[in-house]
């Protein structure tokens, strides 16, 4: 069969901004767009750029905007995009460097800001490896396997909008080590992600929770984790608790600052749920 490809172009050496380019490809139902590509640039056209690596899903380098959707190029196919056309366009929210490749710097600074690594300096190592049971390795099982793609990230509107959200990838990779029973950082990622925006949240739900006499909508209260510079962690923090606490005595309730403490983990952990379920959309490799 003959696929109508539009591969939106861009070369800051030449072009003034942006344009697509039309291509006639020759290809069968089970090949990938990642395929229609190589066609593309071995057949037609030697200048073409993208990224790609292993072409099975697992190095994460060819997300891009296909047919109005995030999605690795090596995992959909060309039957699972209908009849019509197939556009491909770099991923939005993020600088293009060269038709589909984009600057994943930027990226890759919000993904550090979460210490997406495993930190115990306060207890000494053991003889053999840090043992953890079946249940504590499952409690963060789905977060191990994003595969930085950044897929779900360029695809948030609010990453777009605000320079100083880290986005959904930050989270799961902090999520995956907050919840790993052997990690002993994880205040210290709570309040990396925590920004001030995290206190009106917090403030809204509970006034909500409040109101509605319902506690559980507490445990539900989301915030909106945002990156926070390092010189305004303590400040935050400190307005965080005093807000919170400002707000639980007058409602009269019994909780403590490290009760929220407690359920702002509650909530991450609900948060990495919500998120699991919104990666179905962006067709993540991971
Ligand atoms: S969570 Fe999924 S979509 Fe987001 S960066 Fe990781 S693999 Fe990609
Ligand atoms: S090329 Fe590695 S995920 Fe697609």
């Amino acid at each position: 069969m003959q696929v109508d490809l539009r591969i939106l172009r861009y070369d800051p050496e030449r072009d003034g901004k942006p344009h697509w380019e039309a291509y006639t490809v020759e290809a069968r139902p089970i090949e990938r767009v990642l395929d229609l590509l190589h066609k593309v640039k071995y057949e037609q056209d030697g200048t073409l750029t993208f990224r790609r690596s292993c072409a099975h899903g697992v190095c994460g380098s060819d997300a891009m905007l296909i047919n109005g959707r995030n999605r690795l190029a090596c995992r959909i196919r060309v039957d699972q995009l209908g009849k019509g056309r197939i556009t491909v366009a770099p991923l939005p929210g993020l600088p293009v460097v060269k038709d589909l490749v984009v600057d994943m710097d930027g990226f890759f600074e919000k993904y550090k800001s979460a210490m997406p690594y495993f930190v115990a300096d306060s207890t000494p190592p053991p003889e053999r490896e840090r043992r953890q049971s079946p249940e504590d390795r499952a409690r963060y099982d789905d977060t191990t396997k994003c595969i930085l793609c950044a897929a779900c990230t360029s695809s948030c509107p609010s990453f777009w909008a605000q320079p100083s959200y880290v986005g959904p990838a930050a989270i799961v990779n902090a999520h995956r080590f907050i919840f790993d029973s052997r990690d002993e950082a994880a205040e210290e990622r709570l309040e990396n992600l925590r920004y001030k925006t995290q206190i009106k949240t917090l403030q809204r739900r509970l006034r909500e929770a409040v109101d509605s006499g319902d506690g559980e909508q507490i445990a539900a209260a989301q915030p909106d984790l945002n990156a926070d510079r390092k010189q305004q962690v303590q400040s935050a923090n400190e307005k965080f608790k005093s807000q919170f606490q400002s707000i639980v005595t007058g409602v009269g309730t019994s909780l403590s600052i490290s009760g929220a403490q407690a359920q702002i983990k509650d909530a991450l952990q609900k948060l990495g749920s919500a998120y699991q379920s919104s990666f179905a959309k962006v067709d993540c490799g991971g």
